[in-house]
């Protein structure tokens, strides 16, 4: 069978075309809403080394997801540049026929050390974290000795690495960074950057989110089009999660993530894979297939490819997730245990 042939499609009838890689589970920053520090310390246990995927594994992964209809792929974490020679798995995916697109969502603390063996490992595109411009709250939030200075360098390096447009995600917390939002945009239009502001969300149960905390993307907008002229643009392509914006004075775009005011569940194709090899069809899972018992269950290619491939029919033939659009319903009731964040890189 060649890429393309079959087209899986869940019980919505939804197309299975992104896969998200987490390939460690570690991260170097301990961000309050993600990975707090009183449950990620040093107590915490990561996965050991021999239960992450390889990358040779997460490759034959991902040309059996691209078999199903992926066609882009985004390497995550926790913060994927902890992985050791993250460029060399890159190299590899990018030469996964029928992959069109590679990109990495990262921290920014280590880009400057490896945007241009990114680049020159096939990587076409890079999203950085970047929640403030204040380095005290920078420090604050990211409760890391990591500085902002490390990062803003890093997201240079890759501008020079020829990563351009980079993509910003700013998360915006109420009495948080949300004063910070100007600022981020002003920073973002000067060096031709676009960033993204994403609604707060209730992933896993160790953030302790509460809906207050939410600053829905309608403030923004609105916040920014009494500084500067703003139009909505049509979306890159369909399912795009964000909202786009573009600046009447020609300095760029912006967008805004609307998961929790405005969930796009109905258009979500994408599957996230875990760094020790588990499917999760949902941001806000509690239980994922694993595949790693799939993929190191024979070590004949052509069984191994048969197996992901049942595998993927099948899971993803299953799917029902629409979270987001549910989510008001999950609040009031109990909630099972979902995963986190950084297991699953977002
Ligand atoms: P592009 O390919 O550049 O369009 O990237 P993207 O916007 O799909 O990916 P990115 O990782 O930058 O996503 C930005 C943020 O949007 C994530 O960090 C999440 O906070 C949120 N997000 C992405 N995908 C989903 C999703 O499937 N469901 C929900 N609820 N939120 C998502
Ligand atoms: N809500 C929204 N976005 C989040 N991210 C992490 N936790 C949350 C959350 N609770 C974002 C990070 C990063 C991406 C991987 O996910 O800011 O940009
Ligand atoms: Fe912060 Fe990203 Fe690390 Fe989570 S994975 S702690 S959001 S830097
Ligand atoms: Fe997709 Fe789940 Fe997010 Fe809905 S909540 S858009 S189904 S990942």
């Amino acid at each position: 069978m060649t890429a393309g042939d079959a087209v899986t499609r869940d019980t919505l009838g939804r197309p299975l075309h992104d896969l998200r890689v987490s390939v460690t589970d570690r991260c170097n920053m301990r961000c309050q809403y993600c990975m707090p520090r009183e449950v990620f310390g040093p107590g915490f246990v990561f996965a050991p080394r021999q239960e992450l995927l390889t990358f040779e594994e997460i490759t034959d992964v991902v040309a059996a997801f691209v078999r199903a209809g992926v066609r882009k792929v985004r390497l995550t974490g926790g913060e994927p540049l902890l992985r050791a020679g993250l460029p060399d798995l890159v190299a590899m995916v990018a030469a996964v026929p029928g992959v069109e697109d590679v990109a990495l969502t990262t921290n920014g603390s280590l880009l400057a050390r490896h945007a241009t063996k990114l680049r020159a490992a096939g990587l076409q595109r890079v999203t950085v974290s970047l929640d403030t411009l204040d380095p005290e709250l920078f420090t604050k939030l990211s409760d890391t000795e990591i500085s902002l200075a490390a990062v803003l360098d890093g997201i240079e390096a890759a501008s020079a690495a020829g990563f351009v447009p980079i993509k910003l995600n700013t998360v915006v917390r109420r009495g948080s960074n949300d004063a910070d939002v100007e600022r981020v945009a002003e920073f973002a239009r000067r060096h031709g950057h676009i960033v993204r502001f994403i609604e707060y969300m209730d992933v896993g149960g160790t953030n302790g989110w509460r809906v207050d905390d939410v600053v829905p993307s309608s403030e923004i907008v609105t916040r920014l089009s009494a500084r500067w002229q703003l139009e909505p643009i049509d979306p890159n392509y369909r399912g795009e999660v964000a909202s786009r914006y573009r600046y009447l004075d020609g300095a760029g775009e912006i967008g805004v993530i609307s998961s929790i005011s405005q969930p796009f569940c109905g258009a979500c194709t994408r599957a996230r894979l875990s760094a020790i090899g588990e499917v999760y069809t949902c941001l806000f899972g509690s239980h994922g297939t694993d595949l790693r018992a799939v993929v190191r269950a024979s070590s004949d290619d052509e069984t191994r490819a048969g197996a992901l491939d049942a595998a993927i029919a099948q899971l993803w033939g299953a799917r029902a997730d629409r979270y987001s659009e549910l989510r008001s319903a999950h609040t009031r009731a109990r909630q099972p245990r979902k995963v986190e964040m950084s297991h699953i890189g977002g």
